[in-house]
């Protein structure tokens, strides 16, 4: 949500600024904007639009400077419009501030600086920032000037400044994410890791509160008291070519391919034939209750994780949508164990949930796939994904890793708990990758469906059991890259209302492969089928009945029950990719959406 890139170094600022803008455009494309400090004074070039808005203006002018900031918005205050566009400058165009978060207060900080003065071009929340730097340099230095305002600011801020005539960056965060790049005799600040990895691999993360002072040659972290903070160097492991397509035409076509080894990924080194290996610092017999919470597709695999621990370790478990636990005074005892599932690690809900949960006594976990996220800095213990850099807008590989790394950790429960494991998921785990190639290896059969679903308007999928939240996630997968108004609902719901939006043109995607709920399911499809529904079902290879009552039919293969979603999704996710591409929109940036949403 919003992404944000700063050089200071030897090179020429303008390129690099673009490129690092580029490789976080999924965070947001409403606008583009970059400030380069010049001699004694300070160049800011905006565009509404994309990044590429952006680079053909600066491609028109000749910019020598070495250092700069630049942002690509998602907007949040203010329409998408160059005007609205970072960076924001103040009153005398001497100080620029780049931002991603939320400013809360910024209405009556606004009233109070416009009483004194200040003009504001903008409907932004950020521009406040700008304007209190300028405020307090009458009467400190920069870095105390933009301390002073950091005291004054409520909300959540990655920040990046520049004053004319400094040559240097300050950087601050709380609540959104920042990391700098150490390269030789240059520095790369940015929202996120795949916009340095070109560059440099030695990296440093930031903690909530910390205000960074960055030159060509260094930097010093301070808390707002001013206490000087000691930063570790820490090594990026992902490699340049995870963050390129690779020949796909998506990012998310790519990431869907890349599953069988995502998932090899997420499970290796930590099982054996009999055995999970997790290193886990909480006693599994202390926890009683087991909470998850989490967003969108995250929220989702927790849907699935809560089936898979009640089942494998026989724990009550609660699902919740992170953005409404936190504001209903939840009920949490010590033995419990709050689990956040997040691909990015740096969901504002997700955070916040888990913080209220901490607050009130439970034990912490994540599933995260960022490594350094804020999540993951956050919680007692946690599991990586392992799974790669996700680009693509709509969250494929990580939904499927997620699910992975759930059932390790309900399987390390059940062993730890019950000295035993069941051994036959493990050998089943390790089937998955292949079984997922296996559906991948259809993807041209599901291009071709895709035409038969792409002219309309809206669409259902329907599941029972494990397959409901595949169903769930298959809809949302849908409606956010194609504009296709899709739902999903537990088959048997059907007949208690949405069955009256069923006739001849309402696709309807069942998940009827052979489990426990196979015979109800076929019950769901006459049901459709009566009313002339048009039916897409994902089947098991040698199926004849639900075939028979199918138009169309997609096989997977069988696997066990509480492994399926992990099989089941793929056809889905193929689905709503050449549906959205047969209709011409760019998949891997849907309007309206961004990758990490660090807003609440
Ligand atoms: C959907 C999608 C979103 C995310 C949600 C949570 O395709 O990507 O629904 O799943 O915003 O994001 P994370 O997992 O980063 O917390």
């Amino acid at each position: 949500m919003c992404g944000i890139f700063g050089y200071i170094g030897f090179q020429k600022a303008t390129p690099l600024l673009v490129n690092g803008l580029r490789k976080l455009e999924y965070r947001g494309y409403d606008s583009a904007g970059i400030c380069l400090l010049e001699p004694n004074k300070l160049k800011t070039i905006k565009a509404k639009g994309r990044v590429g808005e952006l680079a053909r203006k600066v491609d028109n002018e000749i910019l020598p400077a070495t250092i700069g900031i630049s942002h690509t918005r998602w907007a949040t205050h203010g329409e998408p419009s160059e005007r609205n566009a970072h960076p924001h400058l103040d009153c005398q165009e001497k100080i620029a501030v780049v931002h991603n978060g939320i400013i809360e207060n910024y209405q009556a900080l606004k009233k109070l600086l416009e009483k004194e003065g200040h003009c504001f071009l903008s409907d932004t929340d950020t521009e406040v920032v700008s304007h209190l730097i300028e405020k307090f340099c009458l009467n400190n230095n920069f870095e105390e000037a933009v301390l002073k305002t950091l005291a004054l600011l409520e909300g959540a801020w990655g920040l990046a400044i520049l004053k004319a005539g400094e040559n240097k960056i300050i950087a601050a965060k709380k609540g959104s994410p920042l990391i700098l790049g150490i390269g030789n005799n240059e520095m790369f600040l940015a929202s996120d890791a795949s916009a340095i990895l070109e560059h440099t691999k030695k990296v440093v993360y930031f903690n909530d509160g910390e205000m960074v002072v960055i030159d060509q040659k260094g930097f010093l972290t301070k808390m707002a008291n001013g206490d000087i903070v000691k930063k570790e160097i820490q090594e990026l492991k992902w490699d340049v070519g995870q963050i390129e397509k690779a020949g796909f035409k998506h990012f998310m076509l790519k990431e869907i391919f890349e599953q069988p080894q995502a998932i090899a990924n997420t499970l290796r080194g930590r099982i054996t034939d009999n055995e999970v290996k997790l290193s886990i610092d909480i006693d599994p017999a202390s926890i009683k209750r087991i909470i998850m919470v989490a967003c969108g597709t995250s929220f989702y695999s927790g849907l699935i994780g809560k089936h898979l621990f009640e089942k494998i370790c026989r724990l009550p478990v609660e699902v919740e949508y992170a953005s409404e636990f936190r504001y209903r005074d939840p009920i949490i005892n010590n033995n419990d164990l709050a689990i956040a599932i997040s691909q990015s690690g740096e969901t504002a809900d997700t955070l916040a949930a888990l913080n209220e949960a901490k607050r009130k006594g439970a034990k912490t976990l994540g599933i995260i796939n960022v490594v350094g996220s804020t999540i993951s800095r956050e919680v007692d213990s946690g599991i990586y994904l392992h799974a790669g850099p996700e680009i693509g807008v709509a969250s494929t590989k990580a939904f499927t890793c997620q699910i992975t790394a759930l059932v390790l950790l309900a399987l390390y429960l059940q062993q730890e708990k019950n000295a035993q494991i069941d051994k036959n998921i493990i050998k089943e785990l390790k089937l998955i990758p292949e079984k997922i190639q296996q559906v991948l290896n259809q993807a041209e059969l599901v291009k071709a469906l895709a035409n038969f679903i792409k002219n309309s308007s809206n669409a259902l999928f329907l599941g029972r059991g494990f397959s409901y939240p595949v169903a769930l996630e298959g809809a949302l997968k849908l409606k956010e890259i194609s504009y296709i108004h899709a739902e999903g609902y537990p088959a048997a719901e059907m007949k208690h209302g949405p069955i009256a939006l069923v006739d001849e043109n309402m696709p309807v995607v069942f998940i009827a492969t052979n489990d426990q709920t196979y015979e109800k399911i076929l019950s769901n499809m006459q049901e459709i089928k009566a009313r002339n529904g048009k039916i897409l079902a994902i089947v098991n290879p040698g199926d004849i009945r639900a075939s028979q009552l199918a138009n169309w039919t997609i096989e997977t293969p069988k696997t066990i029950d509480l492994l399926s979603p992990i099989v089941n999704v793929i056809p889905l996710q193929l689905l709503a990719y050449y549906v959205a591409d047969a209709k011409g929109i760019d998949v891997d940036k849907p309007r309206n959406l961004a990758k990490s949403v660090t807003v609440e």
